[in-house]
């Protein structure tokens, strides 16, 4: 693993959390980054390794693409493979967990009498991809609403209900979609119990993590997915578009195409192959491996920083347990010092599961919906959407916004380059801005 080598070596010193981990990444000095969960981002070392992984490329782009490239997505499917402990030949990457999406629902075959179940809290591109295959083949989606903070219990009960009723139709919920971590509200849906209940009443689980690996533990061999994907470009410090697709072997038969179609494509009818099998096959791989080795031709060269984020992460940081308990520590004491400051609360049920070990955290903006002026194009979320203009233009800073449940809650995220003086900070931001919208501000700015 000559093209590797270099960075096999990274060495690095154990660097105290907050401050002296943010000299570690290239974010602005001036900009206070409360919203790693939306784009994520990456420290210096792992930029260092992306450059390396693209020089290569530069120097010598048919050695690169013909045999060091499959030689070093393999290596970073090893590596992944075991922060979710799951076989190898199970684990492949896409670009991101909208493509993973769209290339599990859009592989499946579809009947008149097949249901796709969600949740009202489906990410947007997400539901906007089974609303596009439900205008292209004949299926039915199922929808089920989410008002948080809500207890497990109701959302669970809620699905097996919406099973039952489908069935007492005498139709067939084929596959269930849902998040591991919600994006709006940021909150931990019981997507164990959901994937139980799958495997249960016989519903394919497709679950969408794209907030999962490097936030919070992930064992899919015990959790045991239909398919699953997680960004690693968000919470694994990896560059963007990194995505990890599982598919266990026993549906990998399922997944016949990558997105767009490519060389490792099989047709049903081998004679018809377009692309000769000695270009197909990697040697030792499984169909379903070949098949996402090469999807055309693109800059790959983020799959290949995965052992060095995971390196990074293991030196400097204290590993894998260490960053998720200061994140899920810090999203904890900020948001409630967030929530202090704004004389409200986090969003948690009787429970408390909804942020239990989470990175995220979602705090009630002190706005009283009867007293809020909702005239502009948008209404409620046109309030949001000032609020963020505002956060960047004036604050140097930025965290979702969101219009949920009749009431406006802010999501902030935790992150090692992070301590309780930044959550202090957007704290006192959102109280300004609060008020300035209760004094009607935001309709002025309009006009
Ligand atoms: C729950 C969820 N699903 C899917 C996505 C989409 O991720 P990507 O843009 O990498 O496709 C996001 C992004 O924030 C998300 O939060």
């Amino acid at each position: 693993m000559e093209a590797a080598k270099r960075f096999s070596q990274l060495s690095l010193a154990p660097t105290p959390f907050g401050k002296r981990t943010r000299e570690h990444f290239s974010t602005d000095k001036d900009w206070h980054p409360l919203n790693h969960g939306s784009f994520g981002t990456f420290p210096k070392p792992v930029k260092d390794a992306l450059c390396y992984y693209q020089d290569l490329c530069e120097k010598q782009p048919d050695s690169f693409f013909r045999y060091h490239l499959p030689e070093l997505v393999l290596r970073a499917r090893t590596a992944v493979a075991k922060v979710v402990n799951a076989p190898r030949e199970t684990v492949v990457f896409v670009s991101n967990a909208t493509t993973g999406i769209n290339t599990v629902l859009r592989n499946l075959t579809w009947t008149p009498r097949d249901h796709v179940i969600m949740f009202s809290t489906i990410y947007g591109a997400c539901g906007n991809t089974v609303l596009s295959i439900a205008e292209q083949h004949p299926l039915q989606v199922t929808r089920i609403q989410v008002n948080y903070p809500q207890s497990d219990q109701v959302l669970l009960d809620a699905f097996e209900a919406a099973v039952a009723e489908i069935k007492a139709k005498g139709d067939n919920p084929k596959l269930a979609i849902f998040d591991t971590i919600v994006s709006l509200p940021g909150v931990r849906v019981p997507f164990e119990a959901l994937t139980a209940a799958c495997h249960r009443l016989g519903v394919l689980s497709c679950i969408d993590g794209a907030h999962g690996i490097g936030m919070i533990p992930l064992d899919l061999s015990a959790l045991d997915p239909d398919f699953f994907v997680t960004n690693a470009h968000k919470w694994l410090m990896v560059p963007r578009g990194c995505c990890v697709m599982y598919v266990p072997v026993r549906n990998q038969h399922l997944i016949r195409t990558t997105l767009p179609t490519s060389h490792g494509y099989q047709p049903l009818d081998a004679d018809e192959a377009q692309t000769p099998a000695a270009l197909r096959v990697g040697e030792g791989q499984s169909q379903f491996e070949n098949n996402f080795d090469f999807v055309g031709t693109k800059d790959a060269c983020p799959y290949l920083c995965i052992p060095e984020a995971l390196a990074f992460r293991e030196q400097a940081c204290g590993g894998e347990a260490a960053v998720m308990r200061y994140c899920s520590d810090l999203a904890d004491k900020g948001g409630a010092k967030v929530a202090e400051i704004l004389g409200t609360e986090v969003m948690e049920n009787a429970e408390g599961t909804l942020n239990k070990g989470l990175a995220l955290v979602n705090v009630r903006l002190p706005l009283d919906p009867a007293q809020v002026d909702v005239s502009l194009k948008g209404g409620h979320h046109a309030v949001g959407v000032w609020i963020i203009e505002e956060q960047m233009k004036r604050f140097k800073t930025y965290a979702p916004c969101l219009w949920h449940a009749d009431k406006w809650w802010i999501r902030l995220s935790a992150q090692v380059y992070l301590d309780e003086s930044d959550f202090e900070y957007i704290g006192g931001v959102m109280k300004t801005l609060c008020e300035e919208v209760r004094a009607g501000r935001h309709i002025q700015a309009s006009h």
